[in-house]
């Protein structure tokens, strides 16, 4: 039998439809227009299109965004005046510092420059540290992450108790993800590229999770019939039967996985809108947290 398709970007779209509502409400009600600046050093391609996806999709819900752009060769005093100038402006709520830095920065000294209740990206280090920690709470919870468990919960899986396989263990996906699902008490194992014997490890997944950025890596005899399958991977592909010469796939072999799993994400079109949608929710969470002081 064929799985359930998770649908990332229908429950995107009535997200930001939720989102934009609560945007207007708050500034007809409160005199409160959330912000976001984004911070991009470099001239990454795929990064300045993340960027620009994000300040549209933030225009489109209302709320402000802020582009700030810094060439290569910025200095890490540069990098961390600027959040240090955005973390003292109340016009932002959010700071999202777009990565990867370019290598002469320290990442981690950056991350750690944005105001804690400006984070929505997740990323500062005191939030990674609480979202390890077991009964600590971080303030915002990084977006592609927490796309993920609630694509899972709209598609009504059992969290608790599941066994959940992480393929995977980057800071931004496959380490916090694997923390939230331990959060809500999956018991989880993560995958990476010197485990043994990764298909048999899969397979006793009833929830598996890939964020490995190897295409169709997960193959069908991978995969526990029933199980869900979320695919974080968005990998560019030759394909010279296609128009533009190329094409996106995600890290599952999409058509044979959807035969076994019980429920999947296809890619693209399933985590990829969550993780802008999960942003806009954290921007304005943290713009109405400002409203409580
Ligand atoms: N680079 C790749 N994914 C992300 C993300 O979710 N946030 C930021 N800031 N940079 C990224």
């Amino acid at each position: 039998m064929s799985a359930k398709i998770i649908d990332g970007g229908a429950i995107a779209k009535e997200m930001r439809q939720e989102i934009a509502a609560e945007v207007e409400q708050l500034r007809a009600e409160q005199g409160l227009t959330p912000g976001i600046a984004t911070v991009l050093v470099g001239e990454n391609p795929a990064s300045q299109s993340y960027v620009r996806m994000k300040s549209r999709a933030c225009e489109k819900a209302g709320i402000l965004s802020f582009g700030h752009y810094l060439p290569e060769e910025a200095t890490q005093e540069e990098v961390e005046g600027l959040i240090h100038d955005l973390s003292a402006d109340p016009t932002v709520h959010g700071i999202l510092v777009q990565l990867p830095l370019p290598s002469h920065l320290d990442e981690e000294a950056i991350l750690g420059s944005v105001a804690l209740e400006k984070d929505v990206d997740g990323f500062h280090p005191i939030n990674i540290g609480r979202l390890a920690m077991k009964g600590r709470e971080p303030l915002f919870i990084p977006c592609t992450p927490y796309g993920c468990m609630v694509l899972l919960e709209k598609a009504g899986a059992q969290i608790e108790g599941a066994e959940a396989v992480v393929l995977g263990r980057s800071n931004i996906v496959g380490l916090p993800v694997a923390m939230l699902l331990l959060h809500a008490n999956a018991t989880v194992t993560i995958c990476h590229s010197r485990t043994k014997d990764l298909p048999a490890v899969c397979r006793k997944a009833g929830i598996l999770v890939a964020a490995v950025g190897r295409p169709e890596m997960v193959k069908a005899d991978w995969v526990k019939p029933g199980a869900y399958v979320i695919d974080v991977g968005s990998n560019k592909v030759d394909d010279p039967t296609a128009e533009k010469g190329y094409r996106w796939v995600g890290d599952v072999a999409f058509d044979e996985v959807k035969e076994v799993a019980g429920a999947i994400t296809p890619s693209p079109g399933g985590v990829g809108p969550m993780t802008i949608t999960m942003l806009l929710k954290n921007t304005v969470t943290a713009a109405k947290r400002t409203l409580a002081d």
